[in-house]
């Protein structure tokens, strides 16, 4: 096993007004471009080669990742004319692949952050022999995912994406993400035209008795549908919650980027991240917030847990700022 496919495109991928150009794959957590996270992940992992399929603003993820060489990967980009959906961005970029028609294909929504081991992901689905092989997680309200039922031994019996009655509520495990396809099984994708893989590829696999195995693993998992997932993301990886061999520094209650101002007896709690060219006062204390690039922390005020301060931003000497009191982005 040696590659993977990166789905980053579709219509939810951009969190506004927070980021208007930004795709949310580019969104920082933690310093980096949240992205940098899955692909450093995939590489710990051993995959050495990762296609990125996408269909939005795609050009702001090649000039930052180039072909992947720093990173220690071969990476190549795909960009949709029009979204194809999850299955039609998989069959689109098939061409790409290497692997032989038996061989293992990792996938990953690439919106989700997660401490998944990715090989026992790889070794369940080669002991099984499925045709394909799904990472499910637990959740309490499972609706706004894809619900996936499994029998004893871990084998699929349904995929019901976002169930819409109580009777459909069958299970609490849902689909995390991430997936092992074998090779052949991308191939019987149809071609030029939207295929959700969560509404119509996982369905008839199982209508047409494929195997699909399920594997269950309650490691760290979260999805960064939100801006406050975002944030609550990005502490995570600084205080090592979730982890990632891309963040940027030691980990700890804090993150100082090179290039941030800190000074000796502020307090930084909670997952903090000071960024390059921000600055934070004698005193002052940021209590599990994200502060980048520009944003200064007078002296001695007090900033309270899960704020999101940005560019230009300037918290005044001894003032204080409650908790989830300033957010840079909306609802949407
Ligand atoms: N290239 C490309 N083209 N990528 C796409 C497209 C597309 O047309 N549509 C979606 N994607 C990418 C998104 O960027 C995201 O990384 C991933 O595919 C999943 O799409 P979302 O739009 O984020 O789906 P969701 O969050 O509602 O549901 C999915 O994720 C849940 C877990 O967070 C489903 O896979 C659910 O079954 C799952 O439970
Ligand atoms: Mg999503």
């Amino acid at each position: 096993m040696t590659e993977a496919i990166l789905l980053v495109g579709g219509k939810g991928t951009r969190l506004r007004p927070m980021t208007v150009n930004t795709p949310k794959p580019m969104v920082p957590a933690a310093g980096v471009p949240f992205l940098t996270h899955q692909l450093a992940r995939a590489r710990a992992a051993g995959v050495e080669h990762i296609v990125l399929a996408t269909s939005y603003l795609a050009e702001v993820f090649e000039p930052y990742f180039g072909d992947g060489s720093s990173l220690g990967l071969h990476i190549e980009y795909v960009t949709e004319r029009e979204p194809l959906g999850t299955g039609g961005a998989i069959r689109n970029v098939a061409s790409r692949l290497r692997s032989g028609p038996d061989e293992p294909v990792l996938i990953f929504n690439g919106d989700i952050l997660t401490g998944l081991d990715i090989r026992a992901l790889v070794d369940t689905h080669e002991t099984s022999g499925a045709d394909v092989s799904l990472h499910l997680t637990r959740v309490e309200d499972p609706r706004a995912f894809g619900l996936v039922p499994t029998d004893a031994t871990g084998r699929v019996t349904a995929f019901l994406e976002k169930p819409q009655t109580p009777e459909e509520i069958v299970t609490d495990q849902i689909n995390a993400g991430a997936y092992v396809f074998r090779r052949s099984v991308i191939d019987t994708i149809p071609t030029g035209r939207p295929v959700s893989v969560e509404r119509e590829t996982f369905p008839d696999l199982l209508a047409t008795g494929a195997h699909l195995q399920g594997m269950v693993d309650s490691t760290y998992w979260l999805d960064l549908g939100t801006p406050q997932a975002f944030v609550r993301g990005s502490a995570d990886l600084v205080m090592g919650r979730a982890p990632s061999p891309a963040v940027p520094g030691r980990r700890g209650d804090r993150l100082v980027l090179d290039g941030a101002t800190v000074a000796p007896d502020a307090k930084l709690t909670g997952g903090t991240v000071i960024g390059a060219g921000a600055t934070v006062g004698e005193g002052a204390r940021v209590d599990g917030s994200t502060v980048l690039a520009g944003a200064v922390v007078g002296d001695g005020a007090h900033v309270g847990a899960d704020n999101e301060l940005r560019d230009g931003v300037r918290v005044w000497c001894g003032a204080r700022l409650p908790d989830g009191a300033v957010r840079f982005s909306s609802d949407q």
